[in-house]
């Protein structure tokens, strides 16, 4: 008899499992849902058509007149040489593995296409240009405030366009401690 239980046993539960595990999609056809919890997502996905807001857009700006939590406004506009004589660098000399690595990343990742790997303005993309970008390791540029590359980053300038969406505030900064190291490396190896 015990036997005879345990056999049964088994077979509800191998039966369970088996209507478990058959559950999984199949094509397109929607998952049975057995705990519900994460499923249903109200997030939004970017760029869809979203019923509930008046523009029926689901990419959402922040609302007027707020800005990100630790956000600086940057203050100087267009004056280049405001920026370059009063932003200073909180960074300034910071040249830490860690330091370096980053702005090295944003470097690499946003500017060395056109200014180039060492940033003598021979990048794979700026070779083509019709206005090819200019040497970050010039004299010009060796004699700039911190604040003035900084700006650059931050306005663009010319045919340059604005790098202030891609390379977040706090970061800006490390690129520029990334650029005077290649402009230091640049001056050892023209000695
Ligand atoms: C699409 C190519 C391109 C990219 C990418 C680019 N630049 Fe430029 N950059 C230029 C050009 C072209 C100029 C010259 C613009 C002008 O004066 O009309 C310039 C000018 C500059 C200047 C001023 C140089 C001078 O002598 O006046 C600095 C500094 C600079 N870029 C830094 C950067 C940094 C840092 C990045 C990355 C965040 C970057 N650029 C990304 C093309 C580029």
């Amino acid at each position: 008899m015990r036997a005879l239980e345990n056999i049964f046993m088994i077979a509800v539960a191998g039966s369970v499992a088996l209507v478990l595990t058959s559950c999984g999609p199949s094509g397109d056809k929607p998952n049975v849902e057995l705990i519900q919890d994460m499923m249903e997502t109200q997030a939004d996905k970017p760029q869809r058509f979203d019923d509930f807001f008046k523009d029926h857009t689901s990419s959402r700006v922040p609302p007027d007149h707020t800005i990100p939590v630790g956000f600086k406004p940057y203050k100087y506009g267009v004056n280049f040489d405001a920026a370059n004589k009063e932003n200073k660098n909180p960074m300034a000399g910071d040249v830490s593995v860690e330091t370096l690595m980053v702005g090295q990343k944003f470097y690499e990742t946003n500017c060395m296409v056109c200014h180039g790997m060492s940033g003598k303005g021979d990048g794979v993309v700026g070779t083509k240009m019709a206005k090819t970008p200019p040497s970050l390791v010039s004299d010009k540029i060796k004699g700039w405030n911190d604040g003035g590359i900084f700006h650059v980053i931050t306005m663009g300038q010319g045919t340059m366009g604005p790098y202030a969406s891609h390379i977040p505030q706090q970061y800006r900064w490390q690129v520029v401690n990334y650029i005077r190291q290649l402009q230091k490396q640049d001056t050892k190896a023209g000695q």
